[in-house]
């Protein structure tokens, strides 16, 4: 018979249970993050909007982590679109800001854990040190084999898919070769298989121009908590509800 001294050494620690529960949910291949919420977030304490944002980031290695846990293989974060240049430049400058120190401050741990960064969304228009920081980024994790991390910087998915027509027009490809498949190899996302499941935080139920193409058959999910806010059981409740799901790509059951 195990004595209870032996019964305790064996049993597993809570965050080990926890760990094996999430590990045998039906998790997300690739989930991917509007993380809407930063600026109410800030407002609701009588911070500027710029708080709200660091906060934000201050919420994403937690995110990340708890879904790597969970099995999930790939998480995309909508991180600035291609509208939000309109947001006033004191904003729009705290934002590329904390970009920079995001990849500085947290890309060497990520390596060492085994992600790999990509970025989706266009570079041109970004700071000079800024675009060299994520082309090194990219660079030194690029064979990692963990957790893909994508991160959707000046990004915006009409602009990407009129890029891919320009392409395929450019190329002069044969109207019989464009295909679907064809098509989506000129996407920015052509490394990474389509979302599984998109969150959008901060209660709205908007794809605000993300991930358009890719999102075809995507499950939707809003989160009522602003981003800073989303996590430990509220991201629970969302793979929770997606394992519920039934996904039957347009066929019948
Ligand atoms: C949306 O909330 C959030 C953004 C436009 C910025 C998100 C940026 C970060 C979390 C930091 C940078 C992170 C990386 C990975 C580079 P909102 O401002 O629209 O919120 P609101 O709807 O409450 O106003």
């Amino acid at each position: 018979m195990t004595s209870p001294s032996t019964n305790n050494a064996t049993r597993p620690s809570p965050a080990a249970i926890a760990s094996s529960k999430a590990h045998h949910r039906t998790a997300p291949h690739h989930m991917a993050i509007i993380m809407d919420g930063n600026g109410r977030w800030a407002e609701e304490r009588g911070l500027p909007r710029s708080e709200g944002h660091r906060a934000g980031y201050e919420n994403i290695r937690g995110v990340v982590e708890q879904l790597g846990r969970a099995g999930v293989r790939y998480v995309t974060l909508f991180a600035f679109s291609t509208e939000n240049w309109d947001r006033p430049s004191e904003e729009v400058s705290s934002i590329l800001a904390l970009a920079s120190e995001v990849i500085k401050v947290e890309t060497k741990e990520l390596h060492r854990k085994n992600v790999r960064i990509l970025h989706v969304g266009r570079s041109d228009r970004l700071p000079a040190e800024l675009q060299s920081e994520i082309v090194q980024a990219m660079e030194l994790t690029r064979e990692n084999t963990g957790l893909t991390l994508c991160v959707a910087f000046d990004y915006g998915g009409r602009t990407e898919i009129v890029q891919a027509v320009r392409s395929i027009v450019e190329e002069g490809l044969p109207s019989e070769e464009v295909t679907e498949e064809s098509f989506a190899s000129r996407l920015l996302t052509r490394e990474i298989p389509d979302p599984d499941l998109i969150i959008r935080t901060g209660g709205e139920f908007r794809i605000s121009n993300f991930l358009l193409w890719q999102s075809a058959y995507a499950e939707f999910y809003s989160a009522p908590v602003n981003w800073p806010d989303f996590k430990d059981s509220r991201i629970d409740c969302a793979l929770d509800e997606y394992g519920r799901r039934e996904r039957r790509f347009g066929r019948v059951r």
